[in-house]
């Protein structure tokens, strides 16, 4: 047979099971989710898969190639499926809201907090009065905790600065995050997002249309260079339909690219204001109706469900059947934030979608991983393993996928492998 140079940067081998959707299946796997056992990945120079079959042919492949330098790499049997793809969390701020947490358990619900000035204004003083140092040491210890649970691309949010010189300040702080060391396989991507519009904070108090003024006048022109999106809390405690509306105008004038915390505690408009003004995803979604998830559905806004919210706030999980049956794309996230859902494990999000929102768990799956990666306007870079995709990879700790949520409140993941 003729020699050939393996045209690749690395393989991934002995993979037991490799699971993921794919738009073309891959030969012998079926199903919603594609599952092959015994199967190998190459990643070509330029980091991309570029092929993907059963390991019994790479040994063929090596034996009749002159190898170039091909980094091989061990995958000892187990589960591997992308990485997963967090497309909402509220990752740099200072502090913490343990006491709330404990008020709300005694029957002081979160809206009552927001109005006595606490909740997110808490988060704000305490991250306004963190130095830079103090709030990257934070997030890289938050980030690292991201990567060691499974997710290989994560949006960040401001939102607790709430002025020009401090949402600066968290802004730069996430895109530095991009840059903190890692070892090279381990890296996550971080996707920045400006929401300015999360509260109006109290030297604006009741002058709150000077603020939305700030943030539309100054702040989305400064920071167009350091956000890819832009998003607003679209809510009765937070910003009018109005407010919202002429943000997210600017925004788009401007180059963001749009999403909304929509219809979370109230019916709030949120959700046909992302559909007017196509955004990419409307997100929480508790008291969207039919007619705006049809609005949704139209607009191709990605629905994306954030369960560690209901964990936290003790409010009934909104279902993801129903959205599944309006014919939505549902992304899962984890809202990682000091307020409404202190945890970066999307294991748990997949276990609490399963158990209490009506997920099977190729949905939930699918959800926190290509449609995570369709809610940050990615997915024809990552959320799946395919051809042309990037190598952004989870490793873990099992060897049926089937555990994932049955074996739950453990970390399952072993690592991340991004190539
Ligand atoms: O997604 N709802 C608005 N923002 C966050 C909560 C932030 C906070 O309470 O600090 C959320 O739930
Ligand atoms: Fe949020």
């Amino acid at each position: 047979m003729e020699q050939q140079q393996i045209q690749a940067r690395a393989i991934v081998r002995n993979i037991g099971q490799l699971v993921s959707v794919a738009q073309a299946p891959i030969a012998g796997a079926s199903g919603l989710l594609q599952v092959l056992s015994n199967a190998a990945i190459m990643v070509d120079n330029d980091g991309n898969i570029s092929w993907i079959g059963a390991d019994q042919e790479v040994d063929e492949m090596l034996a009749c190639s002159e190898q170039g330098h091909v980094n091989i790499v061990d995958a000892y049997g187990c589960v591997v499926t992308p990485g997963f793809v967090d497309s909402h969390t509220h990752l740099v701020f200072a502090g913490d809201r343990a006491e709330e947490f404990h008020l709300r358990r005694e029957g002081t619900s979160y809206g009552e907090l927001l109005r006595q000035g606490r909740g997110i204004l808490t988060t704000m003083n305490a991250t306004r009065h963190a130095s830079s140092e103090m709030l990257l040491d934070l997030a890289m210890e938050r980030l690292a905790s991201v990567r060691a649970h499974g997710t290989t691309t994560v949006e960040i949010k401001t939102g607790y600065g709430l002025n020009l010189e401090a949402e600066e300040r968290c802004l730069r702080i996430i895109n530095d995050l991009n840059c903190s060391p890692s070892l090279p396989h381990e890296h996550v991507r971080i996707i920045p997002t400006f929401l300015g519009a999360h509260s109006v904070p109290p030297e604006y108090h009741g002058r709150r249309a000077a603020y939305v003024d700030l943030v539309v006048e100054e702040m989305l022109p400064a920071f167009a260079e350091l956000a890819r999106f832009c998003d607003v809390y679209c809510e009765r405690e937070a910003f009018s339909v109005a407010e919202s509306h002429r943000i997210l105008t600017r925004a788009k004038e401007l180059g963001y690219q749009l999403k909304v915390h929509a219809d979370q505690l109230s019916p709030s408009g949120g959700s046909q204001l992302a559909a007017e003004l196509g955004a990419v995803s409307a997100d929480h979604l508790d008291y969207a109706s039919d007619t705006d998830l049809e609005a949704m559905r139209e607009a191709g806004v990605v629905a994306t469900l954030l369960p560690g919210c209901s964990y936290t706030l003790r409010s009934p999980y909104p279902s993801a059947r129903r959205l599944l049956d309006h014919g939505l794309k549902v992304a899962l996230a984890s809202d990682f934030n000091p307020g409404t859902s202190y945890s970066e494990n999307m294991q748990m999000m997949l276990g609490l979608a399963m158990s209490a929102m009506g997920m099977s768990l190729d949905e939930a799956l699918s959800a926190a991983t290509i449609n995570g990666a369709r809610a940050l306007a990615l997915q024809d870079e990552t959320g799946s393993i395919e051809i042309g995709k990037r190598c952004e990879l989870a490793l873990w700790s099992i060897r049926d996928y089937h555990e994932i949520g049955y074996h739950f409140g453990t970390n399952l993941i072993q690592s991340i492998l991004v190539l």
